[in-house]
């Protein structure tokens, strides 16, 4: 038979990349209990008040179809939201969408042609390759330094630009590193941008877990920029930030123009999101809600809680996040790379991460470690990675 060559561009860019994710899952099913620290799922359950107006809404009839565009409720609270980060903001500037997944994937779609190139800090979040592959585009990897804390940085940013270069793909805060770009250097980023006539899509999934507001600094994103309002598109959703990746609602902001353009493309495919979810994520954006708050609190205390424990042992690296659900942990100087490690961890200590190779090359000899679990559960998984960097090196003596 014959397929669309797009089934060969993602060839092995879906579930491969959480190949040890699924090995431990499989064995906790066979009995055998692991400590999982793979995948970025809050530990939350959504607040009561989200459930309940979810479930409201179920039972008022709220299940017919909706529009493309998405209910007004939830419109008008996004409106609201951008609105108080740049002026101008109404309607024809919001999309919603199931997730930023899916809204990545639309804005993409809506921006690159067969032979284009994007422009992400490597590493990157492990889905970034496929969405770009998707249209045909190229990843264009700009290395993301460890002694510059994995911030992007805008003269790297410069040289690895192209006549085919056309969208940056920005994450802030960023996964797997956990680096929150400043204002500065946004603004840097930002003057690269005009300069080459490039889009920026900002996906900003993890904005209510920026740790460093704790140090007197502020998220801080291209889209908050009047001079960057013509190039820049913000995805985000209710995953992370409400606890709520299941309800798959998300959205993206951005030149109206283009969204006018955009609509079609994502009518195309979706037909619209579910109203009764449309309804709790505009209370979601309107109301008070704690749970961003609590694993704000939770994620960074837990980070400095594995950091230091790691510490104990020079072969282990970790590099203290300053926002999201995740600490990155070099495991160079075992002798192993971040699949070795993560692989024989698993096997021999139970635990699992997810290897830094699933974030692309720069991330090879780095883990990833979700913070998703009490801090006993993650002292113990401290304790045992320690354990086997110490067989490592008695092995290697
Ligand atoms: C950086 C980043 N972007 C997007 C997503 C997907 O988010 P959503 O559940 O809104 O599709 C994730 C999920 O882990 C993520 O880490």
């Amino acid at each position: 038979m014959r397929y669309a060559s797009i089934t060969e561009r993602l060839a092995g860019l879906g579930s491969g990349k959480w190949a040890i994710h699924i090995e431990a899952r499989r064995k906790e099913a066979e009995g055998i209990p692991v400590i999982q620290l793979t995948i970025g799922e809050p530990d939350l359950p959504p607040d009561q008040a989200l459930l309940a107006e979810c479930t409201r809404a179920l039972y008022a009839g709220r299940t017919r179809y909706s529009n493309g565009r998405g209910e007004a409720s939830v419109v008008t609270a996004l409106v609201e939201k951008y609105r108080k980060r740049r002026d101008g903001v109404t309607e024809r500037n919001v999309l919603c969408f199931p997730g930023t997944q899916s809204a990545l994937f639309v804005v993409l779609m809506g921006l690159l042609d067969a032979g284009d190139e994007v422009l992400v800090g490597d590493p990157y979040y492990a889905t970034y390759e496929g969405l770009i592959a998707s249209s045909g585009a190229r990843l264009s990897p700009v290395e993301l330094k460890v002694e510059n804390g994995f911030h992007l940085n805008a003269r790297d940013l410069e040289a690895a630009i192209t006549p085919r270069s056309r969208v940056l793909l920005l994450n802030t805060p960023h996964n797997p590193t956990g680096a929150v770009l400043t204002s500065e250097e946004i603004a840097a980023i930002g003057e690269v941008c005009c300069r080459h006539d490039l889009w920026i899509v900002c996906d900003e999934v993890y904005e209510e877990l920026t740790f460093c507001q704790a140090f007197g600094k502020t998220f801080a994103s291209p889209f908050d920029n009047p001079d960057l309002a013509e190039r820049t598109i913000v995805v985000s959703s209710i995953s992370k930030s409400h606890a709520a990746p299941g309800f798959r609602s998300g959205w993206a902001v951005g030149p109206s123009e283009f969204f006018d353009r955009l609509l079609p493309v994502s009518e195309t495919m979706f037909f619209g999101v579910q109203p009764f979810i449309a309804d709790m994520t505009a209370m979601a954006l309107t109301q008070p809600i704690e749970t961003s708050s609590i694993m704000r609190t939770n994620y960074e205390r837990r980070a400095r809680l594995m950091a230091n424990r790691l510490k104990t042992i020079n072969s282990l690296r970790p590099v203290m996040p300053e926002g999201g659900m995740f600490i990155v942990v070099d495991v160079g100087a075992t002798g192993l790379t971040g699949y070795e490690f993560a692989a024989r961890l698993l096997e021999e200590q139970h635990v699992a991460v997810m290897p830094g190779s699933s974030f692309g090359e720069a991330a090879r000899h780095l883990i990833r470690v979700s913070l998703t679990v009490s801090d006993d559960r993650l002292a113990e998984a401290a304790d045992r990675m320690v354990q086997l960097a110490r067989t490592l090196a008695a092995d290697a003596a």
